[in-house]
């Protein structure tokens, strides 16, 4: 038996530009996907997967395996679904074991689809498991690619790069294009993350933008602008103590340009509003959007405890930066 985990992850600045090869910079958090892989005798692959969102679900097919009654949105769960069986078939290619059976238990705090990275962290920690399980060990850089590749089919080859490569290095890490790397020096920022409970769907959030990109200039230039806010943030970061003042005014920049693009929702500005009247240097939709968290930069108390107030959100907590990454639990 074999178990790994894998961070979420917020994006300081630039999700959605990011598809277009602009800069962003994703932030790994200390919400970890937990998953267990034992070998099984034939060729099927059975999922239990408890805590995938606020209710679990079981799932096993190859064989004669079926689809039992769920209690989920149909669409997380078949997306949950395309997840695992693309990271079942990494490992199984890493390891040369192409009918290798497996039982897989997921355990994960990083709620779906809400802009924490539930599937990279899933999908990253599910094929480093099941390839140890099968006798390989991939080293980070195979993993973060194999991750991708699978992220980057399920999602009908929209994905970057970001969410994989953010969980399996663990940091503040800097992506653009097939460009990725840690962004060195960064071991603490002070995350604030309020979640309103629900999801939004990436697929739909990404084809939204692109359409208005290919239909309006002004949305190429917010995308465009998306991209110059990132590399000012970038050049903050490097910097020997980053100013939290000029991030957070940053963040906020680049929550305006998210919801011209037309990313945000009501409870995403609500949750942002209450952060900043807090004080919080700044705050702003993270991930796809649509609905599920917002991250804000607060050295202090003062923006929970506003979340906490905050109607329509139903769980404020603070998110320590990740610096481990992926981790082989046993
Ligand atoms: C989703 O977490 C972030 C997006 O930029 C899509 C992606 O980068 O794959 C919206």
């Amino acid at each position: 038996m074999t178990v790994s985990s894998a961070p979420g992850k917020v994006y300081l600045f630039g999700e959605h530009a990011v598809v277009y090869g602009e800069p962003a910079v994703p932030c790994a958090i200390e919400r970890r996907a937990r998953v267990t892989v034992e070998r099984r005798d034939d060729d099927r692959v059975r999922v239990n997967a408890d805590d995938l969102t606020l209710d679990g679900f079981t799932v096993a097919w190859g064989g004669e395996g079926g689809v039992p009654e769920l209690d989920v949105p149909s669409n997380l769960v078949e997306a949950a679904m395309g997840y695992l069986d693309g990271a079942v078939e990494q490992a199984r290619d890493a390891a040369d074991a192409p009918a290798a059976g497996l039982d897989i238990t997921i355990e994960s705090a990083i709620p779906l689809g809400a802009g924490l990275g539930s599937s990279a962290a899933v999908v990253v920690a599910a094929i480093d498991a099941a390839a140890r399980e099968l006798g390989t060990e991939l080293d980070r850089e195979d993993l973060a690619d194999r991750a991708f590749r699978v992220e980057h089919e399920v999602q009908d080859g929209e994905a970057s790069r970001a969410d994989t490569f953010c969980s399996t290095m663990g940091g503040a890490v800097r992506v653009r294009g097939d460009d990725c790397r840690r962004v060195e020096g960064v071991d603490n920022l002070p995350f604030i993350v309020g979640y309103d409970g629900g999801a939004g769907d990436t697929g739909e959030l990404v084809a939204r933008v692109r359409a208005l990109r290919d239909e309006h200039r002004f949305a190429t230039d917010t995308v465009e602008a998306i991209g110059d806010l990132v590399r000012e943030g970038e050049t903050l970061l490097r910097g020997s103590e980053a100013p939290l003042d000029e991030l957070g005014d940053l963040m906020d920049f680049n929550h305006g340009l998210l919801s011209a693009l037309g990313v945000s929702a009501r409870s995403l500005d609500a949750m942002v509003w209450a952060a900043r009247e807090s004080g919080a240097y700044g705050a702003k939709l993270t991930g796809a959007g649509g609905g599920g968290c917002i991250v804000a930069l607060d050295d202090t108390e003062g923006a929970k405890t506003a979340l906490d107030y905050t109607p329509g959100c139903e769980e404020a907590f603070r998110a320590e930066l990740d610096t481990d990454g992926v981790r082989r639990e046993s």
